[in-house]
């Protein structure tokens, strides 16, 4: 193997930047040339109007301060050409013209999917789990999830100290697509009294049964700690005919969110004042705590070693703590397992032993 390529691809998160810094040093190490790849698979498409948008060779020199920046230093973006196998030929010729030999890929399940057919046609890659969601199941770390739950506990620490204060409830949103890891951990973190996430289904008159059992324990300041994709596991709900007989403004076809949830919980606990937040992208673009640069950084040597020692179509993870790797394929195969018992802990559902 003499020269490789790095890219981040899907959403960014927290750690990249020392993923790719690790990669720059190790290939230093190995004495193999590096090209940084920019915005996912778009930059082996070839299609900026100058070259340097698309493919830029990294000189250690230049990521060396990285490791500690939050976002990703090559950007990032999605790439629906590269779902069609005549944009990845192009990709492999972009590859061969740059004699370039195997390639790094960080990033989250879609772009390790990129990454498998890559493989498939001859190209060597090592996946890089990247993404704050926490949906890769085969793996106990992924780059961006502890530093997007710091992030959110943060949030809800900052939230409760309020609602505390003025005796009031409040629904905070935790991104993760359609995974309720973050939203899980950061409610488990901070104490919250209601977690909704899109693993189990749920229903807007349970919610507000919850949070009125609260109020009824003289605890009107309660949390209710969403993940992103629990509205699609939501019980159907008349939004627009519940708020309109409320006297309150919706129109009809009007999304559910936060702050329509809270407006609801008002409605039916008693019109207590409910407030909402949303913590989104506050979450994607934090520094990176400790344990995702580290992990960036062992990943980053290990991606490289692979590499040079002529293995490929693996992806990197951590088990017991451990950084390990195995085979793309089956690790896309793994189902992710959600932390059922620790949902009805919070949630004070009792199961019987
Ligand atoms: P993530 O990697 O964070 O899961 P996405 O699911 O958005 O993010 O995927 C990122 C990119 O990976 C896509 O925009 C596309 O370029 C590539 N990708 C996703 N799925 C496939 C697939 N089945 N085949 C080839 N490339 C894919
Ligand atoms: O996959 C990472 C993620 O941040 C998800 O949590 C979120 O649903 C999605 O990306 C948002 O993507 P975009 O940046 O395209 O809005």
């Amino acid at each position: 193997m003499r020269k490789i390529g790095v890219l981040t691809s899907g959403g960014d998160a927290p750690g990249m930047n020392a993923a790719i810094m690790s990669v720059a040093k190790n290939a230093a190490r190995f004495g193999m040339p590096l090209v940084g790849i920019k915005r996912g698979y778009n930059g082996l498409l070839r299609r900026s109007t100058s070259i340097y948008d698309d493919l830029q060779e990294l000189q250690l020199d230049t990521v060396l301060d990285i490791a500690d920046q939050p976002g990703t230093y090559l950007r990032t973006a999605r790439c629906t050409e590269f779902l069609d196998p005549k944009w990845r030929e192009v990709a492999v010729k972009t590859l061969h013209d740059m004699e370039i030999d195997g390639l790094v890929v960080i990033g989250g399940d879609g772009s390790f999917q990129g990454a498998m057919r890559m493989c498939e046609l001859g190209i060597p890659c090592i996946g890089i789990p990247g993404t704050i969601d926490n949906d890769l199941a085969y793996t106990e770390m992924t780059l961006g999830y502890e530093t997007a739950v710091q992030v959110c506990t943060e949030a809800i620490r900052s939230i409760r100290a309020t609602s505390r204060s003025h005796d009031r409830p409040h629904v905070v949103e935790c991104m993760g697509r359609h995974c309720g890891d973050v939203a899980l951990k950061a409610a488990c973190a901070t104490g919250a009294e209601i977690v909704v996430v899109p693993e189990v289904e749920w229903s807007i008159e349970e919610v507000a049964a919850r949070l009125n059992k609260q109020i009824g324990k003289g605890n009107p300041r309660a949390t209710v700690v969403l993940a992103e994709g629990c509205w699609e596991s939501m019980k159907p709900f008349d939004m627009y005919g519940f708020l309109t007989s409320h006297g309150k403004q919706c129109f009809e076809g009007e999304p559910m969110s936060a702050e329509r949830l809270a407006s609801i919980l008002k409605r039916m606990c008693g019109m207590i004042e409910v407030r909402s937040t949303v913590v989104g992208y506050t979450q994607r673009g934090a520094l990176p705590v400790a344990k995702d640069s580290a992990f960036g950084f062992e990943a980053g040597y290990v991606a490289v070693k692979l590499l040079h020692d002529g293995i490929s179509n693996q992806v990197i993870g951590t088990r017991q703590g451990r950084v390990f790797h195995m085979g793309i394929e089956e690790a896309l195969k793994e189902k992710h397992t959600f932390r059922h018992d620790l949902y009805n802990l919070v949630n004070d559902i009792r199961i019987a032993d």
